[in-house]
Parts: structure tokens; sequence; C-alpha cells
């Protein structure tokens, strides 16, 4: 589901859709989760490691694996997609150079690098910008490549990498100033598979993506130990074969869900989840007072409001702590919880455009140099607000949700990114949502 696009001879008009939700309605009933957006983006570059077949299950439809479905196309990698499966096949001479004009929508598509350099052992692809939630640095991927022996260099805007002699196993510690890089580490991963030798990632990112990464990666042969840990050992083999694969849950729209559930529901079925993936947002909504009860298998969680609902406290860290793509959704939830509830972002310490715009429905918060300070009010109101990015748009929604009348979310292609139909989903739980064509779209410079 991506918006529709017309060119006028000049600009380039998006007609932005807005979403209008009607404040004040309680949800009930079941929801089923979608396949993960930040599984899949890394497994469909994988996805080009092989001459051969493979096919991907539980793609979320949201435009961040449209764009990367895009790009492996551009390259030259034949992608059939239907519903929730995509195929993707990726011949000999494929191309090892992404065009600006795509890169520039999607700054994960950085995750092609270490693929595309396994493969090819050269790559050109545009820098990513930097986005609302902060400096999106890719140094750590770049040391991370080099010290597999490739030589760097940046022109026009491009990193343009080369390793005529192929790759060569190395241990590299992929530690940042702000800890692990979970795209860094499955960047580092995709380069070892098929290189000389072996590989030790210390200081690996832990998330789950990057374990059902590994699983994929081998399930087409390769040969990795200890994803999922701090250090990861991959053992370089000659070539990759086709494969299947299902991708995990999305952990952070189930964890939308549950605090929808927690704010404004008589108790929401949420289905098709992880138990371990979402533990902490889990634990959390129980210290501050609601209910959430988890089936035998830990795959369905039962989430409903508290009858006294407390403050509370985050501060992101890696996995398995609290997710810093979460704690704009729970901030919508602290605003209308009595008391001061105190969110402190370690990961990307700018993570704040959603406050000002709460603010404008009535919330009471103060942001501070990488933390946000929320005073629980009574209610907040229905307003005009834009969304920004992804997490950000999300906790507006659920604000407007709990809100008093109206409230009109511009720019919904931020939503559109990472949720897939959370309107309808809404609408399937009772929610008075309608998504409409944004009329008073800006003209904008393409
Ligand atoms: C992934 O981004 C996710 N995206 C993000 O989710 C998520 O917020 C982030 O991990 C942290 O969990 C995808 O998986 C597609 P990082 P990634 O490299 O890998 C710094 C969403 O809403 N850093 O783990 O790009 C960086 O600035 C998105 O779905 C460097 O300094 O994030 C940050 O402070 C938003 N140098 C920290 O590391 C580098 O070379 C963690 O970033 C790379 C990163």
């Amino acid at each position: 589901m991506v918006h529709s696009t017309c060119y006028t001879k000049h600009h380039l008009l998006i007609s932005m859709d807005k979403l209008i939700v009607e404040g004040g309605y309680k949800l009930s009933g079941t929801v089923n989760i979608s396949g993960s957006k930040n599984a899949s983006l890394p497994i469909l570059a994988a996805s080009i490691l092989t001459d051969e077949p493979v096919r991907i299950s539980r793609v979320p439809d949201v435009s961040d694996t449209n764009y990367m479905i895009q790009i492996l196309s551009q390259l030259g990698a034949s992608v059939e997609r239907s519903s929730g499966t995509v195929r993707i096949e990726s011949p000999d001479g494929i191309s090892s150079s992404a065009s600006y004009d795509q890169v520039r929508k999607m700054r994960a598509s950085i995750c092609l690098l270490g693929p595309i350099m396994a493969r090819m052992h050269r790559c050109t692809l545009p820098l990513p910008g930097g986005c609302v939630i902060g400096d999106r640095p890719v140094d750590l991927h770049v040391r991370a490549i080099q010290a597999l022996g490739a030589r760097v260099r940046i022109k026009g805007g491009n990193l343009v990498m080369e390793a005529p002699n192929g790759l060569i196993g190395t241990t590299v510690d992929m530690r940042g100033d702000s800890g692990p890089t979970v795209l860094g580490t499955d960047n580092l991963m995709m380069a070892a598979v098929l290189a000389k030798g072996t590989t030790i990632i210390e200081s690996a990112a832990r998330e789950p993506e990057v374990v059902d990464l590994a699983n994929f990666l081998n399930k087409m042969g390769a040969r990795i130990e200890g994803a999922g840990s701090r250090t990861i050992t991959i053992h370089g083999v000659e070539k990759l074969h086709g494969c299947e694969h299902t991708v995990i849950p999305d952990r952070i729209e189930a964890g939308t869900f549950m605090v929808a559930a927690a704010m404004v529901s008589d108790g929401l079925q949420i289905n098709r989840v992880c138990r371990k993936h979402i533990q902490a947002m889990a634990d959390l909504l129980v210290e501050c007072g609601h209910v959430v009860e988890f089936d035998e298998e830990g795959t369905s969680v039962f989430v409903k409001p508290g009858e006294r609902p407390r403050s509370g406290k985050i501060l992101t860290a890696p996995y398995p702590g609290y997710p810093t793509d979460m704690q704009a959704q729970m901030t919508a939830l602290f605003a209308l919880t009595p008391g001061i509830s105190v969110v402190k972002d370690t990961i990307f310490p700018q993570r704040f455009m959603h406050c000002s715009e709460l603010k404008r429905m009535g919330a009471n918060i103060k942001v501070d140099n990488g933390t946000a300070i929320i005073t629980g009010v009574e209610g907040l109101s229905g307003a005009p607000v834009m969304a920004s990015d992804l997490r950000a748009s999300a906790a507006l929604v659920l604000a407007a949700l709990a809100a008093e009348g109206t409230t009109e979310i511009h720019r919904l292609y931020h939503i559109d990114r990472g949720y897939e139909m959370l309107d309808e989903k809404l609408m399937m739980l009772g929610a008075r949502v309608q998504r409409v064509l944004d009329t008073d779209a800006r003209n904008i410079e393409d």
C-alpha cells in the first residue's frame, strides 16, 4: 500500500493521505500481528547472496519493504510478490550500484552493503541521509567491511567500496559510542558468509531481527553460530543456495497494540506474538498497573487497562532492554497516567518529535536533553497534528484514540512505512478511524 503520486510540470505532488480519528471509542476484540518489517528488510537484502530462488513469507506490505523490493528489482533481481510471500531470484550479472533516488527514501537500504560486497566484491551505494530521529551514521558499517579487506572512498555522495581480492574473515568489534548497531551487525554477518576464513563479531547486536537473519542465512547454507549473543562466529563458505523462510512477528507492532489496549480498550487479544521478544514491554505495562496475560505457548497476549494505572520510567536500551522504537507509544500512555513519568532515549537522544504534537493535544511534557518528563493529565483533546517519524506517528494515533473529539493526522505515509493496514486493523477493533485524501497537501519540490 503506497500512497499515489502524480507529477505536475515542476512539482511532485504526493497525494498524502490523512487519518481522521474520532476519540473515546473503546477497542475490543482480537488482532493478528504482521511479519516484522525490521526482520524483512535485511532478509530481503540477503536474498542476493545466491543465484537460486528464495521464498520469504509474512513480509509485511509496507512502504519500506516495497522500497527494498524496488531496489532489488533495479539491481536486476526478479521479484514476485503475492500477498505476504516474496519470491526473489538474483541471477549473475546483477548490478552492484543502487540509485540515489531509491536509497534516499529509506536509510535502511544501507543493509545492501554487506550482501552486494559478498557477492560482487564491489559496491556503489548512496550514503543514506539522516532522518528526524537524529543523525544516522554508518561509520561502524564501513569500518566492518574495511576490516574484511575492502577499500573505501566517498565519491559524489556515494560510498564506493571494492575488494578485488575478495573478503577475508577476521575479528571485528562492532561497538559504537551508542552501543551495538543492528544493521551494522547484519551487514558484517552478510559480508562474512562468503568470505575466506572465519569472522568473529564482538559486541554484536542481539535483537531478534538479527537472529532471524542468521537463521535465514543458515538455511541458505551459511555457517553462523552465536546469533543473539554478543559474539557471533561466521565460517565462510563457497556458495549459498535458495531456501524458504517465514519472518518473525513484528514485536514493535505488537507493542504498539499492547499500549493501545492499556490506553483505550475493554481488553484486546493480540495474536501471532513471540513472548520473549516483547517481555520488556509487557513487564513495563505490568509495573504501571495494567493487565497482561500470555497464553501457554507465548504466542498470544491479552492486555487491558489496570484499575489504578501508575506512572513509570523508561531508559531505552539494546535488546533485551526496553526498545527505543517503543518509547513514543508509551509516552502517549504516560500522558494520561496520573503522576510523573520519565522517558530517556539512550540510543536516539533526539527522538522526541511526538512530544510537541502530543502537547498540542493537551499533554504536559517537558523535553530536556534526551529526556522527556511527562505529567499525566485528565484527558487529551483532538487536534490536527503532523506525523513525523514512523513511531512518533503511531504515538499520535494512540493519543487520538483516547482523546476527546476529532484528530486529523497528516502525512500518513510515515505510518505506512512500517505498519501494515493499521487503520483497517483498528477499525476491526471498533475504532472510529477513516483514511482520506489530504486535499491540502503541499506542493513538494521534487
Ligand atoms: C535499527 O536501525 C532499526 N531499523 C531501528 O528501527 C531501530 O530504532 C534501531 O535499529 C535501534 O534498535 C531497522 O532495523 C531497519 P543502529 P539501525 O545501527 O540498525 C549508532 C523503526 O522505527 N550508530 O542499531 O540503523 C546510531 O546512531 C526503526 O523501525 C553509529 O554510531 O540502528 C544509534 O545511536 C527506526 N554508527 C545506535 O548506533 C553506525 O555506523 C544504534 O543504531 C551505526 C549506528
